[in-house]
């Protein structure tokens, strides 16, 4: 595959459930999303599901989350890549959607959560103007620590 050649961004739809759980079973092994989870996100107006597309393969694959209690707010739950797509750019594509949608959303303002010790995912963040500004101390299952981004979206 070449750097971002062929990849379609488009918002998931409930018949992409199946797919969207080997992926997530595929990319984070035991700590992946339920299918319960994957559900509701694909329903609720309140998370937007992108989805990266090679050819018919789900590649990759984006949660974003904008609740009314934050409206200036939007929160990347979930960014992920199948391990065969990695280092291709589509990471890169799905976090630029996102902030579209954001956009769209009238959101001016995206925050994560990355494990400390997720070098790529960080060096992505960085590379892509995301800024460090706290810490979760022991929030993931290992007790590792999360880092906490966020960046303002232009207008
Ligand atoms: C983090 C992730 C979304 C990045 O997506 P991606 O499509 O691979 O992103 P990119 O193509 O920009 O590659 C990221 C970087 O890793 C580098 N890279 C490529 N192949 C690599 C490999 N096999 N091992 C390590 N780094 C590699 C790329 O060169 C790129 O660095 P650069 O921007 O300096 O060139 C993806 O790796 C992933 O899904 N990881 C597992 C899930 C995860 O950790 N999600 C984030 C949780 S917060």
């Amino acid at each position: 595959m070449q750097h971002g050649s062929d990849i379609r961004i488009r918002p998931g739809a409930m018949s992409d459930i199946d797919a969207l759980i080997a992926l997530e079973r595929n990319v984070f092994a035991a700590n992946c999303m339920s299918r319960k989870s994957l559900r509701r996100f694909l329903s609720v107006p309140t998370a937007t599901v992108l989805i990266a597309e090679h050819g018919k393969m789900v590649a990759g694959c984006a949660v974003l989350l904008m609740h009314a209690s934050t409206p200036a707010m939007a929160r990347l739950y979930s960014i992920a890549v199948a391990p065969a797509n990695e280092g291709h750019g589509i990471g890169p594509m799905l976090l630029h959607s996102c902030e579209e949608a954001a956009r769209q959303h009238g959101r001016a303002q995206i925050r994560l959560e990355v494990h400390e010790q997720n070098q790529r995912a960080i060096g992505l963040y960085r590379k892509e103007g995301y800024a460090e500004f706290g810490r979760h101390v022991g929030y993931y299952k290992d007790l590792g620590d999360a880092l906490r981004f966020r960046k303002e979206l232009a207008a």
